[in-house]
């Protein structure tokens, strides 16, 4: 997302520390007593928001954590969290990539990418939110048959992703190249709305955490 940049975002974001974790924060005892409960979601690059704040809403019980890395994203997305009033909603502003490694393990229900960036060109595959070490982490973090749920308009990242978790050994429940938008556990996001207002289809899966680990796929199928 090429946002410019905005000056207010920075205090903004110090300034709503109930709804803004730092990074320290998140790994610290805050953080911990936010994840103890039984259902947390989490979403990696919120974006400006939309998703996190019409789930946050909906499912007052639940509690649900935003990463997003850019900053004035960000800012954009707190706002709406902070003007919605919406308690069980947090942010942090981080590279997910680093922050997952700290982490606890069995943290949460359910992960959400949505539109993630689709880094098209083979030498930027690490970038990838479905790349190898990235589907490590979100095993690791994800409580006994937690899910991924994955948005993307791009096909090729669409089936990249979806090879990735079937080496990985998640089951993948659901999945479809022509997405309604008819789930009552998901939101449109600002990407979406975009995409569909274009007509352009979107791609859905739900993929569940296997019982196997990446240490148990043989060692023919580690690469692609
Ligand atoms: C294409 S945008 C989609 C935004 C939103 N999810 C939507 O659907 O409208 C991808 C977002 O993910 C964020 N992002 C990409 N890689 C990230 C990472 N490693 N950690 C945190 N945020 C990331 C980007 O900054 C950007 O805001």
């Amino acid at each position: 997302m090429r946002l410019k940049h905005k000056a207010w975002s920075r205090p903004y974001l110090e300034e709503h520390a109930s709804t803004v974790y730092r990074t320290e924060e998140m790994l610290g005892e805050k953080g911990k007593t936010f994840l103890n409960a039984s259902n947390v979601y989490l979403e990696i690059g919120t974006g400006k928001g939309d998703f996190i704040v019409t789930m946050g809403s909906r499912h007052p019980v639940a509690r649900f954590v935003g990463i997003e890395k850019s900053t004035t994203a960000l800012a954009i997305c707190a706002k709406k969290v902070v003007e919605a009033n919406l308690g069980n909603v947090i942010l942090v502003n981080a590279d997910a990539g680093k922050l997952l490694e700290a982490l606890p393990a069995n943290a949460f229900t359910a992960i959400f990418l949505n539109f993630s960036d689709p880094w098209p060109k083979k030498k930027h595959a690490k970038r990838r939110l479905t790349y190898d070490k990235m589907l490590s982490q979100y095993f690791r973090i994800l409580k006994p048959n937690g899910l991924i749920y994955l948005k993307t308009d791009n096909v090729d990242l669409f089936s990249y992703s979806y090879e990735n978790l079937l080496r990985f050994r998640y089951e993948i429940s659901k999945k479809t190249d022509d997405y309604d938008g008819h789930d009552d556990f998901d939101a449109p996001t600002e990407y979406e709305k975009s995409f569909r207002e274009q007509g352009i289809k979107i791609n859905r899966l739900i993929a569940q955490k296997g019982t196997g680990t990446y240490e148990t796929i043989p060692q023919s199928e580690k690469t692609i």
